[in-house]
């Protein structure tokens, strides 16, 4: 075994991260285990997973029963294509339990390795459905701002968080974006007497549509609850606003459900909640809690309509070479089966509102934090002045602190310090994470 520091050569010789940066590659966390909650690096320092991986692994780490799955079915059929004319058993098994499982007319699932392909796999299908119905314009997409979708070309350019965009630039034509109905920063000027912040950012995707020109879009897609992008969670009345204006339109609503799928918000699929069913859905992450890459689209009935009737000529020629990976699919079903069986959903309901009160009282606290926010095991505080917004910009020396006491975590831009455990966590682990945070901030703040 080599010596921690050999490692540490070892990885900045080599090892190009996401979002590399040298500064950022310094002294990186190496994690060489991990059990439920916990993480534990090559030095033998623990650390509590705050983001449950990058909010994917929801049953914790180092569960055998998901080790048996992947091994069993390498010996038995590590790989096969799906390419038509061929199947398999796993990614069968699994399609069969998806179907329906999120929203009723959410029947037919494609599969890809992870949540970009996803998204990109959705606005093929979007140019795909329009086309074949003669409406060959409709190929614009509208998203919002804050709003996280990967970073391919035009999932990055579906995404509204700027600073991934400009040494990539040109985007993708066709895409824009508006307002997320971010309740902490929503410019008070743009709600109007009498409207809601819901009903106001949904009126921005009407707007937007109608300057665009109804002939040209395509789809909407959104995050039920922004992840990446803030942790916004949307007020009950925006998401059924959204529905019935897409409707009216004829655009179609994706629901990019690839952090708030399987449980995370306390809802198996997020837009229950609020009673509305997407069109296509992306989903991933989650859906093998991590374990191997796994991601998808699941198309409405009126959808796979337009795809199972197309002549050869115009057939859906969008296609992974992992596709229905079969390991994959297997570590997937194993991974739903004990998701179910320990009703994570429930768990993160009960875990996540005692970890939302557990911040609010913090907030009462101190000063610092501007808002608090959260739904399921999905939670932020924002460090900013409660009146004038300003941010406070304390959110690195807040993240080291949590850090020195064993809590690892991300902070959003400058000052948002978010929270997705593993949907596993228990009532005194979230003690344990809220006493780590309340330690930090008082130093930080002292
Ligand atoms: C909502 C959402 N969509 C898409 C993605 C992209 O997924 P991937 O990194 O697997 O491409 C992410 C990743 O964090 C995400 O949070």
């Amino acid at each position: 075994m080599l010596a921690p520091t050999e490692i540490l050569e070892k990885d900045q010789a080599h090892f190009l991260h996401p979002l590399h940066h040298p500064s950022t590659t310094q002294s990186p966390l190496i994690f060489e285990s991990g059990h439920g909650i916990w993480l534990r690096t090559v030095e033998g320092k623990e650390y509590i997973d705050g983001m449950a991986g990058l909010w994917n692994v929801l049953i914790g780490h180092g569960n055998t029963e998901l080790a048996d799955a992947a091994r069993d079915q390498i010996a038995t059929l590590a790989y096969c294509s799906s390419y038509a004319g061929t199947s398999n058993l796993p990614a069968i098994e699994l399609a069969d339990r998806m179907a329906g499982m999120a929203y009723p007319s959410l029947n037919t699932t494609f599969f890809t390795s992870g949540g970009a392909e996803s998204n990109e796999s959705a606005f093929k299908t979007v140019r795909y459905y329009w086309k074949r119905l003669g409406k060959p314009n409709k190929t614009k997409v509208i998203s919002r701002q804050h709003g996280y979708h990967g970073i391919t070309l035009a999932a990055m350019s579906a995404t509204g968080m700027s600073a991934y965009w400009p040494m990539f630039e040109p985007r993708v034509p066709g895409f824009l974006h508006i307002p997320a109905p971010y309740a902490f920063r929503y410019p008070a000027d743009q709600i109007r007497p009498g409207e809601s912040l819901g009903q106001a950012a949904a009126r921005a995707l009407e707007e937007a549509i109608l300057r665009e020109g109804q002939d040209t879009v395509g789809a909407f897609i959104a995050e039920p609850v922004q992840g990446a992008g803030g942790l916004i969670v949307p007020p009950d009345d925006y998401f059924p606003a959204i529905r019935e204006i897409c409707d009216r339109y004829e655009v179609l609503f994706i629901a990019d459900e690839v952090i708030t799928g399987f449980g995370r918000t306390g809802e198996w699929f997020a837009l229950n909640r609020w009673g509305v069913e997407p069109d296509i859905m992306s989903f991933a992450k989650g859906i093998t809690s991590g374990y191997l890459p796994l991601g998808g689209i699941q198309v409405s009935d009126k959808i796979r309509e337009v795809i199972v009737n197309a002549p050869a000529n115009e057939r859906w020629m969008h296609a992974y070479t992992y596709s229905g990976h079969p390991t994959c699919c297997a570590v997937a079903n194993k991974n739903l089966e004990i998701l179910q069986r320990l009703d994570v959903a429930e768990n993160a309901r009960v875990q996540g509102q005692r970890l939302l009160e557990g911040l609010q009282a913090l907030e009462a606290e101190f000063d610092v934090i501007g808002d608090t926010r959260g739904i399921g095991l999905m939670a932020a505080i924002e460090f900013a002045d409660r009146e004038t917004k300003q941010p406070a910009q304390i959110g690195e020396k807040v993240r080291k602190a949590c850090l020195e006491r064993g809590l690892f975590t991300r902070i959003i831009g400058s000052d948002i310090l978010s929270l997705a455990p593993p949907l596993v966590i228990s009532a005194e682990e979230i003690d344990l994470v809220l006493q780590i945070i309340g330690e930090a901030l008082a130093e930080t703040t002292r």
